[in-house]
């Protein structure tokens, strides 16, 4: 689905866009990708595993935009994409259909102003208008400022899988899992 466009000031000042990606933002989307998965060891993929060509881009795009249980608020500082955060029904399934899933994704130099604060803002607002029940996500148990921002977002922990991640270098990450009523 689409969703309204605004721009939006940072703390520090900066002025940005947010607004729904559409298919000629195709390449922005995997540069931002790309670069938010190099930054930290904080998203499920490494660099590498990025392999989406422009064209399988540009279909996750269109399929996006026309999907009604699927939201992604994409952020623009000029034509580079700095920053998304996305909520998708959980299953389709008549007894999981009120839970949605929750991702965010920021790059470096746009963290720390209050951004995550308003995107996480803007993901709520949407699920409930959408009727979900419940938001859910799963963060590595060493991010200390992801949990601090859902936990200032009303997110509980409610679970939590043992080296539910391993690094490269062998070190091992739990990850705890959160839940939001709405
Ligand atoms: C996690 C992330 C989305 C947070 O967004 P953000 O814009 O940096 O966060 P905000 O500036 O809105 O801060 C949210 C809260 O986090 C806390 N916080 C901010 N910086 C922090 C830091 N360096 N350490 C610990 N807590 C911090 C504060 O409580 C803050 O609220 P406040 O400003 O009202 O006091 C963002 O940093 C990011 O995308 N990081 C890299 C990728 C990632 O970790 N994604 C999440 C995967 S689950």
């Amino acid at each position: 689905m689409r969703i309204p466009e605004e721009m939006i000031t940072l703390r520090d000042g900066r002025s940005l866009q947010l607004r729904s990606a559409e298919e000629k933002d195709a390449k922005a989307m995997l540069d931002y990708i790309r670069q938010t998965a190099e930054e930290t060891h904080y998203l499920i993929r490494y660099p590498e595993e990025i392999a989406y060509t422009l064209e399988q881009e540009r279909e996750l795009i269109r399929n996006i935009l026309a999907s009604d249980s699927t939201a992604w608020f994409t952020v623009f500082d000029g034509d580079r994409a700095v920053g998304n955060c996305s909520i998708s029904r959980n299953g389709d399934r008549i007894k999981v259909r009120h839970r949605c899933d929750f991702a965010i994704a920021l790059e470096q130099a746009y963290c720390g102003c209050g951004l995550g604060t308003l995107l996480t803002e803007r993901a709520i607002a949407k699920a409930k208008e959408l009727g979900f029940e419940q938001m859910e996500l799963g963060v590595y148990a060493d991010n200390e400022r992801g949990i601090a921002l859902y936990q200032k977002m009303g997110f509980t922990e409610c679970g939590r899988i043992p080296r539910a991640f391993r690094l490269k270098d062998g070190t091992f990450i739990d990850e705890i899992n959160m839940v939001r009523f709405l």
